[in-house]
């Protein structure tokens, strides 16, 4: 399986505080049968904020000790870009190809805050489209707003977004109102990738399978396969999104 949305790398953002945490998550990810991580550090405070060689350093160091152990699993750079209306500047994002998914430019995750939904989502949802790169939305069934109103979460589809939820949504370790969102989502066919959001080894670890099985008995292996695997991979690797 791919994990597309982790905070896995250590000391960089509210993730792992130790190098020995982050060995810890990849040994429980690969455990579960995950073999391919993208580092997805927060991005709260505008784009500069971002050190990109810092990202990248992290990455090289936790793949060589990955290597060192013998773990069947590589890590992949990338961001989780807090929404906001800087990113309407189509010049930042070009010159922040880190911010993108593997540095890829195609895919770009992007964090909404959690009470609310800022008024100018569509037209950076628009904005992103126009300049060929598509938005992943993460975890939009923990949102206070779109859980009062799912139906919003059509729209952003239409739109061409990408929707990611959060595998211990689906497996009930958060309250029920982002279960009983994420359940209405699934149902509606409109979720495309399953991913960890990992933050630690113990509370939010790097585990796929237990919402994979979940998801496999309400929909089909065929279907939760995809979103664990076929469209991550789509996503890591740039390609057109094939809905
Ligand atoms: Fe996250």
């Amino acid at each position: 399986m791919i994990d597309i949305h982790t905070h896995i790398l250590p000391m960089i953002d509210d993730g792992p505080t130790m190098v020995q945490e982050s060995l810890e998550m990849c040994r429980i990810a690969v455990n579960d049968g995950i073999n391919k991580i993208i580092a997805t550090p927060h991005v709260q405070n505008g784009m500069y904020d971002l050190d990109a060689n810092k990202v990248l350093e992290k990455v090289d160091m936790l793949n060589q000790l990955i290597k060192q152990e013998g773990l069947d699993l590589v890590i992949f750079p990338g961001a989780e870009v807090h929404l906001n209306d800087r990113l309407l500047d189509a010049e930042i994002l070009r010159e922040s190809s880190i911010l993108t998914i593997n540095g890829g430019k195609k895919y770009i995750l992007l964090e909404f805050p959690f009470q609310w939904v800022p008024p100018e989502t569509e037209q950076i949802i628009f904005k992103l489209k126009l300049m060929g790169l598509t938005p992943v939305l993460p975890h939009l069934e923990r949102n206070y707003r779109i859980q009062r109103n799912p139906h919003m979460v059509v729209r952003y589809v239409e739109m061409g977004a990408i929707l990611q939820v959060t595998a211990q949504s689906i497996v009930g370790d958060f309250d029920a109102a982002p279960l009983k969102c994420v359940l209405w989502m699934l149902k509606n066919n409109l979720v495309h990738v399953i991913a960890s959001d990992a933050h630690s080894p113990v509370a939010r670890p790097p585990i796929l399978s237990r919402a994979v099985k979940i998801v496999s008995d309400m929909l089909g292996e065929e279907a939760a396969r995809k979103m664990v695997l076929e469209n991550p991979g789509t996503i890591l690797e740039g390609l057109p999104f094939n809905k």
